[in-house]
């Protein structure tokens, strides 16, 4: 495998910027992840490295070569698009074998069946070997587009969303599979989503992309902890980070130039107004409150509604005009009414300014 780096690339299509002065090193073996919405840019960018596109400027290096004016061919990629695509009239094992049969490859009808068995073990997808690929499911079909680009050694894989047509249940178990493949093969690996699951799971580092911009890069916990911008702060997180004008909660002491707090669900502590919330002793609905800290801002807040999820509740809670969400265990509803009113305790609040830059 090998090491990709991007220097300075833009690409416009007319009038749109859809990557601009994008810089990037992905190191060899890395699993590096681009998150953004629909939009961002992320297909440009892997259409861009595999050559597929041709920038308006900047440079693109695979292994240390220039290669901004190669042809695809020579690149060396290996690409699993965001519409898969088998051969229909193809087994999956043909399917599977096509890319090693290039001229390219010099390789014997023994050391291809041998290379194709392996990646189908790899893949879970060995059991049907001899299938059609159009007598597949939707899942196994994507198992064999990811075989395919799998069963080459290339300097790269680029991975465009390729999950994302898939059930939830299924994408999980091919989230962690995907990261067990590519750690086990060494891997250098980019891979575009919109999902903040899978980059939070398989990355190495995440690339948050916005309107064809990389915003910031950094490993999950890096980028979760410490995001630049409230965009960033939105983007990671399960329900969204809490996003308030930090007027809304009296007597705070935010930095100058803060306007906007974000607290992050698990720093959101609730306890019923009956309890004083001692420091570490269980609050109202059941979880262990942290130690108070002196930057810790006490409020209360009305309870809108409990969302029931089964392994947590979600709590919608209102400060004056203001909603945020909280979780709470899983009986808080036997114990708080909607409509009462309850001590918040928030923590650890990230400050933006006005344009949404972290202060
Ligand atoms: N061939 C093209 N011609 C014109 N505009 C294009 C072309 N390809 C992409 N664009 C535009 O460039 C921008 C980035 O597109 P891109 O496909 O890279 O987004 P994306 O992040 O992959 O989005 P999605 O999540 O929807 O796949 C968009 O505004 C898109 O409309
Ligand atoms: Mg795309």
């Amino acid at each position: 495998m090998a090491d990709v780096s991007l220097r300075s690339v833009s690409k416009r299509f007319g009038k749109v910027s859809a990557i601009t002065e994008l810089s990037i090193d992905i190191a060899d073996g890395e699993f590096v992840v681009l998150l953004g919405p629909t939009g961002a840019g992320k297909s440009t960018t892997l259409r861009l490295i595999a050559g597929l596109e041709k920038p308006d400027q900047g440079t693109v290096f695979i292994g240390g070569q220039d290669m901004t004016t190669s042809a695809p061919s020579q690149r060396d990629v290996s690409f699993v698009f965001q519409q898969y695509s088998l051969y229909p009239h193809l087994s999956v094992r043909d399917n599977l074998a096509f890319p090693l049969k290039s001229p390219a490859h010099d390789l014997n009808a023994v050391q291809i069946n041998a290379r194709v068995e392996y990646v189908a073990q790899l893949v879970q997808i060995d059991h049907k070997l001899d299938n059609r690929s159009t007598a597949l499911s939707g899942g196994e079909m994507q198992r064999v587009a990811i075989g395919r680009a799998l069963v080459r050694d290339p300097a790269i894989f680029l991975m465009d969303e390729p999950l994302s047509s898939l059930d939830a249940k299924l994408r999980g178990d091919l989230r962690v599979e995907l990261k067990r493949i590519q750690t086990e093969l060494g891997a250098t690996l980019l891979y575009v989503t919109h999902d903040q699951i899978e980059a939070m799971t398989m990355a190495d580092r995440i690339g948050i992309l916005n309107d064809g911009q990389l915003v910031q890069l950094g490993t999950p916990r890096e980028i979760y902890e410490n995001p630049l911008n409230i965009h960033v702060a939105a983007r990671l997180g399960q329900p969204t980070i809490n996003l308030l004008p930090v007027q809304a909660i009296a007597g705070i002491k935010a930095p100058d130039l803060a306007s906007i707090m974000g607290i992050r669900t698990e720093h959101l502590d609730v306890m019923d107004t009956q309890t004083t919330g001692t420091s570490g002793a269980p609050d109202a609905i059941g979880r262990d409150l942290p130690q108070s800290d002196a930057s810790a801002l006490d409020t209360v807040a009305k309870l809108d509604r409990v969302e029931f999820l089964g392994d947590q509740n979600r709590l919608h809670l209102s400060i004056g005009e203001h909603r945020l969400v909280t979780l709470g265990d899983g009986d808080i509803e036997y114990r708080v009414q909607p409509g009462s009113t309850l001590h918040v305790r928030a923590r650890n609040a990230l400050y933006f300014d006005e344009a949404g830059n972290r202060v």
